[in-house]
């Protein structure tokens, strides 16, 4: 089976179902001389390689005052007057073609610390078989981290909203709920598609927010919970 990893496409075949449009960050494509002009729309956005994973070579870029950029990759910090700087940057990692621009969102924290929620989606097989959630988990981001993927704790979903001081337990029944459709989307273009592992965010008004699916998703983290009836449940399902 072949399904491209590809954020771009990705975008596309979710925002043309029209329950999903407002769960998704604005995106674009980068294109060379986009860049300025996002940033005057937006004073805050991610720059994210289409074929990305692991949250590595995501700049997040955000417009402090008149022409000055506070630009962040990994845990490094600068300011910046001008953008050709970072399209240099780009450029030298010859993915400069292959970048989509995102609204940053603010997302929900722990400690000053971001998190987002792992939802892990799956169908037996038969294209015709049903999405289920079926595990998920919140990341908490390593200290002076944005993205999610370097992380300080992988802890269960209710256990974060608490942290994070988030009252409302039902957001987890709906961002499951948005996780389904979007897999039901996502199924019906790829039918042989039968896992998805979404990245949800909730931001600090408590919106939620689709940042990405994978295809491919990481089990692993599953074996740092106590409770291991999640990963039991995701092999079954990967093998019947
Ligand atoms: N638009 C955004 N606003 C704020 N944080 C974001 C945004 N997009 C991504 N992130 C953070 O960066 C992490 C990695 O982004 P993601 O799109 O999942 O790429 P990757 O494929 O590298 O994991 C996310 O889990 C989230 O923590
Ligand atoms: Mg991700």
């Amino acid at each position: 089976m072949l399904i491209k990893r590809d954020k771009w496409l990705q975008y596309r075949i979710l925002r043309n179902a029209s329950s999903l449009a407002g769960r998704l960050p604005e995106t674009q494509l980068l294109k060379k001389d986009t860049l300025t002009k996002v940033l005057l729309q937006y004073q805050s956005i991610v720059l994210k390689p289409r074929n990305g994973s692991y949250g590595r070579d995501i700049i997040f870029i955000k417009r402090n005052g008149v022409r000055t950029y506070r630009i962040q990759n990994e845990n490094n910090v600068v300011i910046m007057r001008d953008t050709n700087k970072v399209l240099q940057w780009l450029h030298k990692r010859n993915k400069s073609h292959g970048y989509i621009v995102q609204k940053r969102l603010y997302l929900a924290q722990i400690g000053h610390k971001p998190f987002d929620i792992r939802i892990i989606v799956q169908r037996k097989k038969g294209s015709s078989a049903t999405w289920n959630v079926t595990g998920s988990y919140a990341k908490v981001a390593a200290q002076g981290y944005l993205v999610t993927n370097v992380t300080s704790r992988t802890i269960p979903v209710l256990e974060a909203l608490k942290l994070a001081r988030i009252e409302d337990r039902s957001l987890l029944v709906k961002a499951e709920h948005i996780a389904l459709s979007a897999a039901k989307r996502l199924g019906e273009r790829y039918p042989k598609l039968r896992q998805v592992g979404f990245d949800i965010g909730i931001d600090r008004k408590r919106r939620i927010w689709i940042i990405e699916g994978n295809y491919k998703p990481d089990l692993r983290p599953f074996r740092l919970l106590k409770d291991s009836s999640m990963h039991r449940k995701i092999l079954w399902y990967k093998k019947h």
